[in-house]
């Protein structure tokens, strides 16, 4: 008896292992029927800090281009959310953003370009939504204590300036406003601040916590106000294969708000078109956000070569459209905020031979886009977090449309392989179709593929024409009198790193170049370095002569370390290294300083 119950359950599992093969190869199926969550959109994040700071006063046309290229639907990235940088005096990573209140007087709404970059953002894209965060904040809001949340109403004030100067100014709502990013969240100030725009009419602008670890899910679990106040949650690099129940119990949408800060190449792309695919599948997340948007700080700066476009020379024009933009069109161009995921087995989930895919339908109409990627571990990593290893090999899938998608003749093919090295031309973005029979479809997936399926029938890969040949060096000679700058904004092609230095007139009534932060901002990266520094030029200069006209406060005040005026070249960011020369004037109030740096 026993040796003849043995021999039927061998032959039952070689059914069973025959059957699951089966399964493998058979029809993926899509049914329009199983709606998931809503989608709320793929975006680029411009700050965290001043990683565009040298596009406002890039050569023309190319500047549009530029724009173009991130903002403009069925162009290139068509991003749908633009986040931004609430500039906070103080560095934040490739320099710093000037606060909209250096001190809690004065509400400036000409400080900084994020402004100009919203609104060159709705110009394109209505549709794009906004979102607001501070790296930092100016110290007066903690009274010098350092701690942004000493007195709630008071930073809470110093937001909502931000989200009504937005509107009041320049006719933008904000749609998303965080905390403050990568550092602490509190209970009690987000409970006020909720109050605060609710009492300024800013209703609808939805609350982001908190820009940071996946801890703030059992925060919130915890502390039923705190999670009443918010309406997103918003992780930093999320790690796919983390436990994510907590969050999952929240019931609130769950964002990437801030991903990949990998290198913008092949590797950058397949990293970044992996992410946007894996994090509704694996961990149901609504949205990712990419830092940084635009590459468009000095060679020599932190996190250089990061970002969906290189515009690094505002003299010559030239600019480099990245790969990346093409991972971020395979979902943008197809898909709208607001259409739905499908669920987990009827239109989303993990290929068979590795990788990943999602549906996403407009709940208005019968279109819908489906996303494949199959990226090998060697390649799919970002820069963080840690992958597991895991196994990815070609396949040939079937796609069965249920007849709730009302299957079409023909669907939209675009395709792009990551990992196609050696081939001049890698595929990036290229456009076909597929025919549908008996409501089916096959694919080829090899590994590399990042593919889109599609109803819509817009997508586009845009080109420029004449993209100006690179010219990296900067421009000598070079002069500036600051005469033809607007008030309150940064200098041209100047990079603050430490404080901030905007036009403002002096008393004689001509434009200088002024420092504005007086008190020691609650910093992000910088908690008291050694003093306000701006950056031109090239760090690889040698043999410069070098000749500016300045003014110190007067002399009366005696300040410790005492009022200076420097000079120097070849310093890194935080100017720890370099050769600098200084001239700490405290007799006269007015002075020349001429200073040459050939032989460093
Ligand atoms: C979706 O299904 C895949 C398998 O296809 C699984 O690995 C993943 O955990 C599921 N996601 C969720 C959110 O349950
Ligand atoms: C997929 O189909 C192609 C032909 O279209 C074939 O060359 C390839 O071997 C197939 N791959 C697998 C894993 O079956």
């Amino acid at each position: 008896m026993s040796s003849n119950r043995g021999f039927a359950i061998f032959f039952l599992e070689l059914y069973l292992a025959a059957w699951s093969q089966e399964v493998a190869a058979g029809p993926l199926v899509v049914d329009r029927t199983r709606l998931g969550n809503t989608f709320d959109g793929v975006g680029g994040l411009s700050g965290g800090g001043a990683t565009s700071v040298l596009l406002p006063n890039y050569a023309e046309t190319s500047r549009s281009e530029v724009l173009d290229y991130l903002f403009k639907p069925n162009f290139g990235a068509s991003l749908q959310i633009l986040k931004v940088e609430i500039g906070g005096d103080s560095q934040s990573t490739d320099g710093t953003e000037s606060s909209h209140m250096h001190d809690s007087e004065t509400v400036d709404l000409h400080t900084g370009y994020e402004w100009w970059l919203m609104q060159e953002a709705k110009k394109r894209n209505p549709d794009i939504k906004l979102y607001g965060l501070a790296w930092a904040f100016p110290g007066w809001v903690g009274e010098g204590s350092g701690d942004p949340f000493k007195f709630p109403k008071q930073t809470a004030r110093y937001l909502v300036e931000w989200v009504t100067g937005a509107k009041s100014e320049y006719g933008l709502d904000i749609d998303y406003l965080g905390i403050w990013n990568e550092r602490s969240s509190d209970s009690n100030f987000v409970q006020v601040l909720r109050k605060s725009l609710n009492e300024a009419g800013h209703t609808s602008t939805k609350l982001v916590v908190k820009d940071g670890d996946i801890g703030i899910c059992n925060d919130l679990l915890k502390d039923k106000a705190y999670a009443d106040a918010v309406d997103i949650v918003g992780v930093h690099y999320p790690n796919d294969f983390a436990d994510f129940s907590a969050c999952h119990q929240l019931a609130k949408p769950l964002w990437a708000s801030e991903e990949s800060s990998s290198y913008d190449d092949m590797n950058g792309a397949a990293c970044w078109g992996r992410v946007i695919n894996s994090h509704w599948v694996l961990n149901k997340m609504t949205a990712s956000i990419m830092w940084n948007l635009v590459g468009a700080y000095y060679h020599g700066t932190n996190w250089y070569a990061s970002s969906m476009l290189t515009s690094v020379e505002p003299w010559s024009g030239h600019y480099e459209v990245n790969p990346v933009i093409w991972a971020t069109a395979h979902v943008t161009q197809f898909t709208k905020i607001g259409w739905r995921y499908l669920v987990n087995g009827s239109g989303s989930g993990e290929l068979p031979r590795g990788g990943y895919f999602a549906t996403w339908v407009d709940p208005s109409s019968t279109d819908f886009t489906m996303n494949f990627v199959k990226i090998s571990r060697d390649h799919a990593s970002c820069t963080r977090p840690h992958l597991p290893t895991f196994q990815t090999s070609e396949e040939n899938v079937t796609v069965l449309l249920a007849p709730s998608m009302r299957p079409p003749a023909e669907l939209e093919v675009w395709y792009s392989n990551f990992e196609a090295y050696g081939n001049a031309e890698p595929p990036l973005f290229q456009h076909s179709t597929v025919q549908v029979h008996n409501n089916k479809f096959s694919l080829h997936i090899p590994v590399g593929a990042m593919i889109t399926i599609t109803t819509i029938k817009t997508g586009g890969k845009g080109s420029f024409q004449h993209i100006p040949p690179s010219s990296p060096s900067f421009p000598l000679d070079y002069v500036d009198d600051f005469q033809s700058t607007d008030d309150s904004r940064n200098a041209r092609w100047f990079a603050d790193q430490i404080g901030s230095f905007e036009i403002h007139r002096a008393e004689d009534g001509k434009r200088s170049l002024r420092q504005m932060v007086t008190q020691l901002p609650i910093g992000w990266s910088d908690k008291g370095s050694r003093g306000p520094m701006t950056l031109i030029g090239m760090r690889e200069w040698q043999d410069i002569k070098v000749q500016v006209s300045f003014r110190l406060p007067a002399a009366s005040a005696k300040r410790s370390p005492a009022d200076a005026a420097c000079v120097g070249v070849r310093v890194d960011q935080m100017w720890q290294n370099g050769v600098v020369l200084c001239n700490l004037a405290h007799v006269d109030a007015y002075c020349d300083i001429v200073r040459s740096a050939e032989h460093p």
